[in-house]
């Protein structure tokens, strides 16, 4: 037996205990006589003790033993003299009267420790050795529990857990697909699920009902801190069911797992804000309520009062009002300016007024407006004496909001109003159906082409597409999207229309979505569902910056998986076998 406890385990009941435990040896010190070792493993770590007057041998073998040995000692438990209150198992060292070598290691290329000197790539590089720290352990821990109370919650609810393929055919909506070449069909390819979206409807025409799927998802999109071009959807599906009945199950699993994981009661209803409200307010599709500095629309107040054609000549006015700010300095306001220029966010410009202890306005534009109509502005934003009023302008109303909505969350971080330990969770809901795509130069669905319009919006469909909505619905948490669905248009006629305003030719749609449409001639039932983000669930409860941090062995930004090195080439018997041929890359 290597062990009778785990490294975690032992307390002070446990004193005169007989124990073998096995793990890591995280540190070694020696203390006159005396050595201490740390011995670690999932669980926790103890102190084991050696004293080179009782047993000078294995003293002598401890002082050998190299930072991460995996070692396995006997002995008996004591209670500790010098307690450590910080550890579980503090108040207990284990009498060390065996020790065995199970296996030696070199030294690792960072410190195996929750404050660890090793940078982000060396990290990747060494994921299994980064696995070993408490603090990202206790994030892969977390993503464990989270999927049993998923499991738990969707069971008793009827849900059936079903796997659906890997290996499927490319979909053309959305992100790009990552493709796989077919051996046994030469010059074929397979493509990766970007979700198991016309499989899990095609459940529904099979009948199981209640369908869902811990699923790996990949799409071969941009990376940001909370996408990953693989990850992990909790996918589901209802039959004989309405927005409504799709909300309240998923809320109801949403406080399920605040209440098991986070001891956080949620009570009452999430607030639902339309789409179109979301933009005005927030300036985004997933606003994060947890803090206000709320978008106010200025073109009434300030177009045409005064002579600054950057104003006069936009289409959108809007301003922020930061609570306390009118002492920001000429430099702070620079770096404000200098963040919304960045080429991400790629504003021209940020105007600003302070509102001073006596009332009146001192601003970035003051040679262009008089006080009367500065006044005017304080009123419209409701800004008070120390307050700091920014302003955005531009020719795009989405875009100028988007870059808006920026500067509201640096506001929100830099004023520590974005607290991690605080939830603010909403349904975004009445989506528009289409969106404009630049590229494309076609209407393309915001969502995917299967979500169903809203019934009263149906008659739009011929006269003005863009003004329909969809009967779609994303969850919210702190400016995260965790989740999405839809309900799903289940009539083969009207899925037809959607496939003709998308662009799709019939044959193109046969093609690709043949599977599914004839699916639907054979009685498919009213359905709809939705997906939350796994990784990003985790994360929120973790507290962690990125994804990456939730995921055992994650890709860096650049699609890399530094462990294994992957993307890499293969070799030409692998390309021979399945019929490609490689030109070389252009520069
Ligand atoms: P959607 O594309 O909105 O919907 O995805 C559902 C949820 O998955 C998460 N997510 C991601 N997480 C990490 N990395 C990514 N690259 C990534 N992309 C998406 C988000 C998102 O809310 N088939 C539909 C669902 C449905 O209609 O039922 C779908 O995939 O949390």
């Amino acid at each position: 037996m290597y062990r009778t406890n785990t490294c975690g385990e032992l307390r002070l009941a446990d004193a005169g205990k007989e124990v073998t435990l096995a793990g890591w040896v995280q540190r070694t010190r020696k203390m006159g006589g005396m050595t201490f070792v740390d011995i670690r493993d999932r669980y926790g770590i103890t102190q084991l003790v050696f004293n080179d007057e009782v047993n000078a041998a294995l003293c002598e073998q401890a002082n050998k033993l190299g930072r991460e040995y995996v070692i396995q000692v006997s002995g008996r438990v004591s209670e500790r003299e010098s307690k450590n209150k910080n550890l579980p198992t503090g108040e207990v060292e284990i009498i060390v009267s065996d020790l065995q070598v199970l296996n030696a290691s070199m030294t690792p290329p960072f410190t195996i420790e929750d404050n660890t000197d090793g940078g982000d790539d060396i990290r990747m590089k060494y994921r299994y050795l980064d696995l070993r720290r408490a603090a990202v352990r206790s994030n892969i821990e977390l993503r464990h529990r989270m999927t049993m109370e998923v499991r738990r919650y969707l069971d008793s609810k009827g849900f059936l857990e079903i796997e659906t393929p890997m290996l499927i055919g490319s979909t053309p909506e959305g992100a790009r697909d990552f493709v796989v070449p077919s051996r046994m069909n030469p010059g074929q390819f397979y493509a990766l699920p970007q979700s198991p979206q016309t499989l899990k409807q095609l459940l529904m025409v099979a009948g199981m009902d209640r369908y869902f799927q811990i699923v790996k998802c990949f799409r071969d999109e941009d990376l940001r801190a909370d996408r990953q071009p693989e990850f992990t959807q909790i996918d589901c599906e209802m039959s004989f069911v309405e927005q409504e009945d799709v909300i309240s199950l998923f809320e109801g699993m949403a406080k399920h797992l605040f209440k098991t994981l986070r001891g956080v009661e949620l009570t009452g209803d999430f607030p639902r804000m339309p789409w179109s409200e979301a933009m005005r307010r927030y300036g985004s599709d997933k606003p994060d309520t947890r803090f206000g500095m709320e978008f106010v629309e200025l073109a009434d107040v300030l177009k045409g009062k005064g002579e600054f054609a950057v104003f006069n000549d936009a289409a959108y006015i809007g301003g922020i009002c930061a609570p306390g700010c009118a002492s920001y300095t000429r430099k702070q306001l620079d770096q404000l300016t200098d963040f919304v220029k960045r080429s991400q966010i790629g504003a021209k410009g940020l105007v600003y007024a302070r509102v001073q202890e006596d009332g009146t306005v001192k601003s970035s534009v003051d040679k262009f407006y008089s006080q009367e109509v500065l006044q005017e502005l304080k009123g419209a934003m409701n800004a008070a004496p120390g307050d700091l009023i920014l302003m955005m302008s531009g020719d795009d109303v989405m875009k100028t909001r988007k870059q808006l909505c920026e500067l509201r969350l640096e506001m929100g971080n830099r004023l520590g109003l974005r607290d991690k330990n605080k939830f603010s969770l909403l349904w975004v809901v009445d989506f528009p159906m289409f969106e404009w795509s630049e590229e494309e130069g076609r209407l393309m669905a915001m969502h995917h082409p299967f979500t169903h319009p809203k019934d009263e919006d149906i008659p739009l469909l011929d006269t003005d597409p863009a003004a329909v909505r969809a009967d779609a619905y994303d969850m919210v948490c702190n400016g995260v999207e965790v989740g999405g669905g839809s309900i799903r248009i289940h009539d083969p006629e009207l899925q037809d229309k959607m496939f003709r305003i998308l662009g799709f030719t019939e044959e193109r749609a046969q093609e690709q979505f043949g599977f599914l449409m004839n699916a639907f001639k054979y009685g498919a039932p009213p359905h709809g569902g939705l997906a939350y983000g796994l990784d990003r669930w985790v994360s929120l409860f973790a507290g962690l910056d990125s994804i990456r941090d939730c995921i055992a062995f994650p890709k860096n930004n650049s699609g890399r998986d530094v462990m294994l090195d992957a993307p890499s080439r293969i070799d030409q018997k692998q390309l021979d076998e399945l019929n490609l041929n490689l030109v070389p890359l252009k520069e």
